[in-house]
């Protein structure tokens, strides 16, 4: 329990860092203008038979004083509804407006259609608050099934504060294919997690991968290329800054929700976990993580998400290698990490990670639904837990697993070595793989 006197310091070194924000804040948005909205367009035919994809990101996020920050404008070719996912600060009122949408139809024709943006989220992460916006709004009759649309977006109360020209295109290709579990995170240069964290969903039951690479130069591409080419995985370019007076949770929000609105009814569920995590189906009667889903899919059909609880692995309590024998040069995450917690970190403290289903969510924020369906809690004993390999994470490489002992647990490696193939039984092809 913090002392009454500290609490006070506490607040005023809030109060200061809030004053602080408010300066850079408003510097900011005095300087800023609305960047081109140059878009980049993705095409999925550069080698490979794949579908042509008609989906396109915004290049540069749109800003604009008095104005949402939007990351992501696309058109759901289903519920033809334009939608735009963005972030406010705090101090903005543009919510309380509502916003014409104006698109260039036919015979230059504008086609008028009135949208207030939704905006109940009052959580603040940390010190700097990240107010999710998203905003849809119906697509005119008319303009059904064009590839692509121009759109202005304007304030109701003064309209001539507005994006203008936005470059609209659809959010899938059109016959892309419905999939039950879908996968999506973010990540900025992180290439040598990636194909084993791959390998290891894949085999458990997910059917494609969409990572947001938030690197601007990125080698990504070239590392993941045979899981592009096949059709498992989608790169998407996301090399968006953050705000000044915000912190990277902006664009990592901001991608949540652009995921979750482009797949609402392309994936029934979708896992959104980062690459140093693993989930890890524990009952052996339910091997697969879709099997485990398709339990809840029967029963409830409203539900927003599975809550999965955190378990942190680690190299065991003095933290070296397991002996010098596992030095091995091709040794994987799974061999490298084969001790744990002995017990998941409590539910509600910011380590949970979900799978949601995306037709039941408004909006998501960085471990859970804030405004959608129910959360339903996996037992991390019997039903699936996350693993969560933090030390193999470079900007945590320090980590230590907090229990002076941890646990043995080899579970996974042996699970990895299933994957690959290996036969458990014969003793020398585990010994090859290292499990303990
Ligand atoms: C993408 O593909 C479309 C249709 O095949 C083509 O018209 C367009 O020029 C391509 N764009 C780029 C950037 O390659
Ligand atoms: C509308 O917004 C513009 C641009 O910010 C501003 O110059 C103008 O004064 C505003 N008009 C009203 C009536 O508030
Ligand atoms: C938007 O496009 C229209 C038609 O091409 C053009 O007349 C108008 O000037 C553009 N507006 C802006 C702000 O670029
Ligand atoms: C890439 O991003 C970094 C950090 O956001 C920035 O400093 C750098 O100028 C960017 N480089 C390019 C080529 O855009
Ligand atoms: C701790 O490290 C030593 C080698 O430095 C090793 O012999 C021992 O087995 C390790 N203990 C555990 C529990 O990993
Ligand atoms: C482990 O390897 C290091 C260097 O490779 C060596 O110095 C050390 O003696 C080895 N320890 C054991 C227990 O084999």
């Amino acid at each position: 329990m913090p002392t009454h006197s500290f609490r006070r310091s506490l607040e005023m070194f809030s109060s200061m860092i809030l004053i602080f924000q408010m300066f850079a804040v408003f510097y900011y948005t005095i300087q800023t203008e609305t960047r081109n909205l140059w878009r980049k367009e993705r095409n999925g035919s550069d080698s490979s038979p794949r579908l042509y994809d008609p989906s396109c990101y915004l290049e540069l996020k749109l800003e604009k004083s008095s104005m949402p920050i939007i990351h992501s404008v696309f058109a759901d070719p289903i519920s033809h509804e334009v939608v735009a996912v963005g972030v406010r600060f705090w101090f903005e009122n543009w919510h309380e407006d509502s916003f014409f949408c104006e698109f260039r139809g036919p015979k230059g024709r504008v086609l008028i259609r009135v949208a207030d943006p939704i905006l109940k989220d009052y959580q603040r992460f940390g010190a700097r608050a990240q107010y999710v916006f998203v905003l849809t709004c119906p697509v005119p009759e008319p303009l059904y099934g064009m590839q692509k649309l121009t759109l202005a977006l304007r304030r109701a109360s003064n309209t001539s504060l507005a994006y203008e020209n936005i470059t609209v295109c659809h959010s899938q290709p059109r016959e892309g294919k419905k999939r039950f579990l879908s996968m999506c995170t973010m990540l900025k240069d992180m290439d040598v997690a990636v194909p084993k964290w791959l390998d290891y969903h894949r085999y458990l039951g997910v059917e494609h991968v969409y990572i947001y690479d938030n690197s601007n130069t990125s080698t990504l591409h070239q590392t993941v290329r045979q899981y592009v080419d096949s059709g498992f995985l989608t790169i998407i370019p996301w090399a968006h800054a953050y705000s000044p007076g915000k912190t990277y949770l902006e664009v990592q929000i901001a991608h949540e929700n652009d995921c979750l609105w482009r797949n609402r009814h392309w994936a029934d569920w979708m896992i959104k976990i980062d690459v140093d995590e693993f989930l890890q189906p524990m009952d052996p009667s339910v091997p697969l993580i879709t099997d485990i889903l398709r339990k809840y899919n029967e029963f409830m059909k409203s539900i927003g998400s599975l809550r999965v609880q955190n378990w942190f692995f680690c190299r065991g309590w003095n933290q070296t290698r397991i002996s010098n024998q596992t030095q091995h040069h091709h040794e994987s995450v799974f061999e490298r990490n084969q001790f744990r917690s002995r017990k998941p970190t409590p539910v509600n403290t910011g380590r949970d990670k979900a799978v949601v289903r995306p037709i039941n969510v408004h909006f998501f924020k960085i471990h859970g639904v804030k405004l959608g369906g129910d959360t339903i809690t996996l037992s991390p004993q019997t039903e699936m837990r996350m693993v969560h390999y933090r030390g193999d994470n470079r900007l945590h490489s320090g980590f230590r697993c907090s229990d002076k002992q941890p646990t043995k647990d080899s579970s996974m490696c042996r699970l990895w070595a299933k994957m690959q193939g290996f036969e458990m039984t014969g003793h020398q092809r585990a010994m090859e793989l290292n499990c303990l």
